[in-house]
């Protein structure tokens, strides 16, 4: 582990304003009061497996389990003995009920068409998609990717995987062709499922071409589905690509749920760690799908009428659990907008919530940040009133930006769940229970049923009360990532090493005297760019592998709107000089080997990096020079002190 980070929210610590949920609120919750919660809290703290043993029968089972939680640290197994299936909990159960006729899923797409299909539709396409995949030569355990844009197809493909007992491994559009490859190798994947193009902000993303590249260095991917969205010819090779329209129009509508081993995986879901590679986080089928139920139900207070608007894109876990699986389990009508939040115009998210009266907005604060900077008056325009209750995730909320959500978006009626979690905890870990839990703006406030969060020392000790440290979490739950795919001993030492016998969740936190949690950032070097998790490595690695770089140290720096930005310092190979035409072919390089949501916002070239006398980078110098400070602390370790005169020089 480096060097914590904590500290740079210190001003979001003194924070002291409470705001309690309205009477009116707290009467219709499912949970009512701070004594309720804390009575279930507790109870669930007793007796863990009990407390979960209990949920699960909200879930629809072939063959009941015998036997709740297989502890075997740092392997759990959950709900084991038992079998079920993902797509019959999100569809079939409610076709016998008065949901088989809701809209399940409204979509918008960018350029304004819409699309609704009711549980016994999208019961309909699943079924039909996964005799596609049958088709195909997909069965039980082989991996899909899928590299599409948000449209109703991506749910569709999802589910359909789910239904038969395929594994997932959705890949955010925003990736290039060589991180589709990359992981499409590490996965084994055997198909993946693409658009002819996407669209954003009218401009049109080229997925099949990317996929296309992608191809020539993912061997073990066979064929490739390709769906119709934008409509400009796209090259197909015979034998290996076949139209989504093509296959559905052939394809029977009957295909009952195939019954799953609890803990058969689900989906791979790859995200940043504190090295070079990404981790195929792996969650499985029972214990995930019961966490995203219950968190849906907890965090969201759903109810029948709703119609919930998570915003993060299906290819991030936010995606996964709060557009698809929480949402249709709990039999909620989940909205998806395609598009960009300013095309065509800065007020799109406001009138897709004044047309679909929407009721529950979950966003992230970068997004929050942004419409600030774009001004009131495009939100002063339209109705916002049907929204009842607003959410926040993916960072921690700076009161400014809280305050306004609350007042602007919110109309100061609206509680906002700040939900602390991560791809590996597979569903929201700590925030509000709405109608329950007084808000502190800035704090996650308090662990959800069944999650013991501890703050401990790097001995693995409590820290005193009131004083930042470690958050780990202290018992199994059932929405845990069940290993990096492929690689047990990494998930060991990432997570499980450190603390003994506790989860090591990455991020600092601490606790105030009334039990509230706030996180203060992370004890890696891993980046939160907009609310994505950016490995320092992965960037550095890009840059290296051009060949003007000789070495490259990247870092975070304070930014206005996206939380964090990224600083990257380069040294050049011999032959090389700076200019600003370097500097662009560098982010296009990165833009190319990872994506463009990588792309440093600075480059700064310079003769030396600052390096301890073992050759470890200083960090924490740079930073301090990126956000332009005076640097403080310790700089005895440095092997050479004319660096830092020289950092500071080559900036002028
Ligand atoms: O550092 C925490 C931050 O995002 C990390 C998890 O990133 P990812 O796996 O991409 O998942 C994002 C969406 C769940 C965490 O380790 N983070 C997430 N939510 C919050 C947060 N930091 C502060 N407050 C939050 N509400």
């Amino acid at each position: 582990m480096s060097e914590p980070r904590g500290g740079q929210i210190v001003n979001v610590m003194k924070e002291e304003r409470l705001f309690s949920p309205s009477p009116e609120f707290s009467a219709k919750a499912r949970i009512k009061s701070i004594e309720e919660y804390e009575r279930l809290w507790k109870e669930s703290a007793a007796d863990i497996p009990g407390f979960w043993g209990k949920m699960a029968e909200e879930l629809h089972w072939f063959k009941p389990f015998d036997k709740v939680l297989e502890w075997n640290e740092p392997f759990a197994k959950w709900f084991v003995g038992g079998q079920t299936n993902v797509s019959y909990n999100c569809l079939d159960v409610h076709l016998s009920t008065p949901r088989r006729n809701k809209a399940a899923l409204i979509w918008e797409g960018e350029p304004g068409d819409t699309r609704v299909y009711t549980y016994q539709m999208l019961h309909t396409e699943v079924c039909k998609f996964a005799n596609v995949l049958k088709k195909l030569g997909i069965g039980q355990g082989d991996v899909v990717s899928m590299y599409m844009p948000m449209v109703p197809e991506l749910v569709i493909a999802m589910l359909a995987c789910a239904r038969i007992g395929a594994i997932h491994c959705v890949i955010f559009a925003g990736f290039s062709s060589e991180a589709i490859a990359e992981r499409n190798r590490d996965a084994s994947a055997k198909l993946i499922i693409t658009a002819d193009q996407g669209w954003r902000r009218g401009a049109k993303l080229p997925l099949k071409a990317n996929v296309d590249a992608a191809l020539e260095k993912s061997p073990t991917v066979q064929k490739c589905v390709v769906l119709k969205r934008v409509g400009d010819p796209a090259p197909m090779k015979e034998g290996r690509d076949f139209w989504w329209h093509d296959l559905m129009a052939e394809a029977s509508d009957v295909c009952p749920a195939q019954p799953m081993d609890s803990e058969a995986p689900l989906f791979i879901l790859y995200t940043s760690g504190s090295t070079g590679k990404p981790k195929g986080v792996k969650h499985t089928t029972a214990g995930y799908n019961l966490y995203a139920k219950k968190t849906t139900e907890w965090v969201f207070d759903v109810r029948d009428e709703d119609v919930f608007w998570c915003t993060a894109d299906v290819g991030w876990i936010t995606g996964h659990t709060y557009i698809v699986y929480g949402p249709l389990s709990a039999g909620v009508t989940t909205f998806v907008y395609e598009g960009a939040p300013n095309a065509p115009r800065e007020d799109r998210w406001w009138s897709l919530i004044e047309k679909y009266k929407i009721n529950i907005l979950y966003t992230a604060p970068t997004a929050i940040r942004t419409f600030i900077k774009w001004g009131d008056h495009w939100v002063d325009q339209h109705d916002l009133s049907s929204l009842r209750l607003l959410g926040s995730v993916g960072e921690g909320i700076n009161p400014e930006a809280w305050m306004w959500y609350y007042e602007k978006i919110g109309g100061s009626r609206c509680p906002i769940v700040d939900t602390w979690w991560q791809t590996e905890t597979g569903g929201i870990m700590m925030s509000p229970l709405p109608g329950a839990i007084p808000l502190k703006p800035g704090s996650c406030t308090k662990p959800l049923p069944g999650i013991i969060p501890e703050i401990v020392a790097e001995d693995g000790k409590p820290v005193e009360p009131g004083h930042g440290g470690w958050l780990v979490i202290a018992k199994p739950w059932p929405g845990m990532l069940r290993g990096i795919w492929g690689d047990d001993e990494r998930y060991k030492i990432q997570y499980w090493s450190d603390v003994k016998g506790k989860y090591l969740c990455g991020d600092n936190a601490r606790c105030d005297a009334d039990g509230y949690y706030w996180i203060m950032g992370r004890i890696d070097d891993v980046l939160n760019v907009s609310g994505h998790r950016l490995s320092t490595i992965e960037i550095e690695s890009a840059l290296v592998s051009h060949e003007a770089v000789a070495e490259a140290a990247a870092v975070g720096r304070p930014h206005e709107i996206k939380g964090e930005a990224v600083a990257v310092f380069v040294t050049l190979a011999s032959g090389y000089e700076p200019s600003d035409e370097l500097r662009k072919k560098l982010r296009d390089h990165v833009r190319k080997e990872i994506g463009a949501f990588c792309v440093p916002d600075d480059i700064r070239f310079t003769t030396a990096l600052p390096k301890t006398r073992s050759g470890k980078i200083m960090r924490r110098l740079l930073r301090d020079i990126a956000a332009g400070r005076q640097t403080t602390g310790d700089t005895t370790t440095l092997e050479d002190f004319s660096v830092l005169a020289r950092l500071r020089s080559d900036e002028e």
